[in-house]
Parts: C-alpha cells; structure tokens; sequence
C-alpha cells in the first residue's frame, strides 16, 4: 500500500527500478538492474553498445515488460502496458530510435495522439499554435505545416525533443538526444534540461559523449552486459574510473585504450588514388584541391555545416561536382554518379544509418556482406562459407554484440547497429573509402577497435577518407588533415603538425582564407 509520505514531495525517489530482468532470445538484456531517479536530478545512464541503457528504458516506459523487477513512481508501483500509458503517469520519452513520420506535417508530429480537436475535427490553427509554442521552448523558429521530412535530422530530432517536452511530466527520458545535435543545438538543449530540472523533473540521460555527459549530470548509473556496475557521483569519478567501469577493465587499460597516438605517416605511396582540382559545386562546395593517397587516411575536420558531407557527397557522384576535374589513378574520371564512383573503386558509408539501407529485418551476415556481394554482382555469389568467414570477421573486429550472424539486425543495440553498417563498408573491399561520423553513437572501447581495423585496411593499401566531429578522433586517424569552413577548403596539416589545437586554431582564425594568407 501506498503510505502519504510517498506521495509527491515525499521521502520516496521520484523513480525506483528494483531488481529488473529481461531476457531477449539467446540474450540476457538485463538481470536483476536497480536505478533511482530523484526530482530535481538529471541521471545518465551509460553503458557499451548492448549494455542494455535503451532496454532498461524501453521496460520502464511500458515498451516491454520485464521478466522480473518492481518500478515504482512516487512510491507507487507502476507497470505501464504501453508508453502512451506510461506518459499519462507522467512519463515522457525520447527514444533513440526517432518514431516521428516524417510525411506528416512538424506541427502534427509535435501533437501526434494529442490533436485538439471540436466535435471530431482537428483544430487546425490551435494546432498550429501549440505546436508553435512547444517548440518555442527549444528556441526553434520552424514553418510547422511543412512535412517533418523536410528537414534535416538533427531539427527532426529537436522536434521529437520539443514533442516530449509538450506534455506535462514528471521524468522525461532522452536516449542519444544528442547523437546527431550540432554544438549550438547540445546547448539549447542542455539549457532547457537545466530549467526542467530546476522546475524539479527527472531527467534520464543517455550519451557516448562523455565530455557532455561530465557537464550535464548529477549522477551516473553504469551497466555492463546488462548488469548494474554502480551509482556514482560524476564529481568523484575521474574519467579514466568511468571508461575502466564502462569497459569491465582497470585504469591502465582505460588509459591505453584512449591514449593512442596519431599514425605514422604512410609510405610507399607513389602517387595520389584520387586528385581533385578546381573540385566544387555551386551553392555546396567552394572549388578545393584534395589528393587521397592509397595506404593513407585524409581526415576532413571542421565544423557542422562547415561542407565536410557536401564535400563527401560529391565526391561519391551523390551530388556531383559542376566544376573542375578529378583523376582516379592518374587517369580523368568525372565522378559524375555514384555508379561512376563505385566502378572507379570508391565506397561511401554516409551518416544516418536508415536513409542508408540497414535492411532490419535481414541477418547480420547479409547486411554485412550486402555491398560486397553487389560489387561482384549477383551472378558471383559469395559462397556460404566466404560469407560467413567475413562477417565472422567485423562482429569479432568490431566487437559485435550479437549472439549469432543469423540475427535480424533490427534486434542489436542502436550502436552495434550502426557497426554493422561500418562493417559493410570495411568489407566492400574499396580502394578508397568514404566514412561520414562512422563511430557516431559507438562506445569509447569499441571506438579503439574502429581506429585498429581502419588503420589495418590502409595498410593493405585502401585510401580513406575519415569524416568526424570529433576532433581527437581525427587527430589520432589521419594522416593528413583537411581542414574547411564555411564550405571552402581553409588548409591542410600533414603528419606531425596535426594536432587538436592547430586544427581548433584554424576553424577559428579571423579570415575565411588559407593561413599563409591570414599572416600576410
Ligand atoms: N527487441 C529485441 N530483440 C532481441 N534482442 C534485443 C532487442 N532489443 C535489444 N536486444 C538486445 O539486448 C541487448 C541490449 O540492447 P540495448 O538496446 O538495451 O543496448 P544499449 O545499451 O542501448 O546499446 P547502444 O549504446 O548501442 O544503444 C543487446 O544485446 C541487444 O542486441
Ligand atoms: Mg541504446
């Protein structure tokens, strides 16, 4: 029975997962895993890729019911049979999968289930409005009758952010809100936690960015392989603590793990895979020269929005270039389409896993050997055994958590999903690759593995070109740095110069012109 002083205000937690367990076929998602939430509190949860983070809020938001386990609100046991459920206990969530429908308008997407409505009609403009006003809160300024797909993926993530926000809730829970957020996006967002949090709602946080996660918790949860590893005060865990709890390891390993230094410059590279001269498109990509070497990584660093997809994209044929040339080996190559790109030798694994054809409901061997087999074409096929061999390959490589290659891809984790895409490309055996934010949404331990396995490949010879927002990544990847803003090509830095404050410094020095130009 409920006691009074467990009500609202009382001395019970906000929220109270007890011993909870849930077991998926051949997995064991969690076991026996406790977590408390207090008003006033913004609570990280953090955790590998297949640690069970979205598991956990998937039981507490009534998307699966636990094998085992009590959650109380208030003091009160809940068990919610839908999230809608859920959200009307006061539960509201973001899940890391984006659930929106991207053909409806933004302002139907805000209110979805909740349209105002007279005598069975929607209310158009009061729809309009309140739609309007939530996103307000988020600083966000849209035309919310255009369909959501009309924007890019990271204001449809705001939008699902100020959806949740628009109901009055006790505990709102963001998985990965900020997985696809710009810098400037992270800080409206994080600022309106800050109010929520004041106002005294729960929040439950969920991030692979650990520099966020040190700034915006007052408490962190970790669990490893579905198991509770501890409660901790950010303040009182040093970093290389979290990823020695992260990873089941001590602090040295953590230290090692992290602490790789930058490549050695490649050798034997007689002359550039790939030239570009004059390379541009209007209205994307100023004209820029780039040359990729085989055996090297070139990494592209800059800001969002800075022209570093653009340049991707064209490059691939995607949106192709309509000015300047382009030799691939030394002989003229338009690289006018992507079929134009992929006969020439080039892969392209693009940003957001969905729009790129993650076939979910495939096995893991089949999505991972899906462009390998198109690239021989489908009169070659690979034999079972070859297929398995491979894809035996980069679930061990890339530290899959799967229990089998037979798995439907749509049951990993959302990062071993996006592995699985990385995966694909790694093994498309292409003599230069692309790879746009490939360790987005991946753990810190499984990210040394990635930084391992490409470094592997360019020493069998394949050209890459390394796309992150994060710097250290970059630094540690490449061999050479290209540098852009504002859609131009800025500079480049080679070998022992590239370092995170020389690029920093070049993002941000005064002129948008090269820095011998700057100095002059
Ligand atoms: N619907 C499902 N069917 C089968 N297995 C599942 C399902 N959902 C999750 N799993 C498995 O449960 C485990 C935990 O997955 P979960 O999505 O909770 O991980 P996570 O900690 O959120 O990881 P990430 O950081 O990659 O998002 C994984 O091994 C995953 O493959
Ligand atoms: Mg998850």
């Amino acid at each position: 029975m409920a006691e009074s002083s467990q009500g609202p205000g009382g001395t019970a937690p906000l929220l109270a997962v007890r011993g909870v367990s849930k077991a998926f076929p051949g997995i064991q998602a969690l076991a026996g895993v406790d977590f408390t939430v207090q008003r006033g509190q913004i609570h990280t949860l953090l955790g590998q890729n297949g640690a069970g983070k979205s598991t956990l809020i998937k039981v507490i938001t009534g998307v699966y019911r636990p094998d085992a386990g009590e959650i109380r609100l208030n003091g009160i046991p809940i068990a919610p049979p839908s999230p809608l459920a859920a959200q009307e206990l006061g539960i509201s969530t973001v899940y890391q999968e984006v659930n929106l429908v991207p053909s409806l308008s933004v302002a139907e997407n805000v209110l979805l289930g909740r349209e105002p409505t007279r005598c069975g009609c929607i209310r158009w403009r009061e729809l309009n409005r309140q739609a309007v006003a939530a996103l307000a809160r988020l600083d966000l300024r849209l035309d919310v009758t255009l369909p959501l797909g009309d924007y890019p993926i990271a204001v449809q993530q705001l939008v699902a952010i100020a959806r949740a926000l628009s109901v009055a809730a006790q505990v709102l829970v963001l998985d990965e809100p900020t997985s696809s957020l710009d810098e400037a996006e992270v800080r409206q967002l994080f600022a309106v936690m800050r109010r929520l949090r004041a106002d005294g709602m729960g929040i439950v946080f969920i991030s692979h960015f650990l520099h966020q996660v040190y700034e915006i918790s007052d408490r962190f949860t970790v669990l490893r392989n579905g198991r509770l590893v501890g409660d901790y005060d950010p303040a009182a865990l040093p970093r290389l603590e979290l990823i020695a709890a992260l990873l089941g390891c001590d602090t040295s390993a953590a230290g090692a793990l992290t602490n790789a230094g930058p490549r050695a410059p490649a050798t034997n590279v007689p002359r550039p895979f790939l030239r570009v001269q004059g390379f541009g498109r209007r209205g994307a990509v100023a004209p820029l020269d780039l040359e990729i070497r085989a055996g090297e990584v070139l990494g592209l660093a800059g800001l969002l929005g800075s022209g570093r997809t653009e340049t991707a994209k064209m490059l691939f044929g995607v949106t192709p270039a309509d000015r300047g040339s382009a030799e691939v080996e030394g002989r003229p190559c338009s690289l006018r389409s992507p079929a134009e790109a992929i006969a020439a030798g080039l892969g392209f694994c693009p940003e957001d896993r969905k729009t790129e054809g993650l076939i979910p409901n495939l096995s893991v061997r089949a999505n991972i050997i899906l462009a390998l087999q198109a690239s021989r074409g489908w009169f070659h096929r690979l034999s079972r055994a070859r297929q398995e061999e491979i894809a035996q390959h980069y679930v061990k490589a890339l530290n899959i958590a799967t229990p089998d290659l037979d798995r439907p891809v749509r049951a990993l984790s959302g990062g071993n999903q996006q592995k699985v895409v990385l995966g694909r490309w790694l093994a498309a055996q292409r003599q230069l690759l692309i790879l746009d934010e490939p360790t987005r949404g991946i753990d810190v331990g499984a990210k040394a593995e990635i930084e391992k396995e490409i470094a592997a490949l360019c020493d069998q010879g394949m050209a890459i070109l390394f796309i992150s927002s994060e710097l250290d990544e970059v630094v540690r990847c490449a061999q050479r740095v290209a540098v852009l803003r504002d859609r131009h090509k800025i500079g480049e830095l080679v070998g022992d110069d590239i370092d995170l404050a020389g690029i920093v410094a070049m993002i941000a020095a005064p002129e948008p012109r090269p820095p011998e130009a700057a100095h002059a």
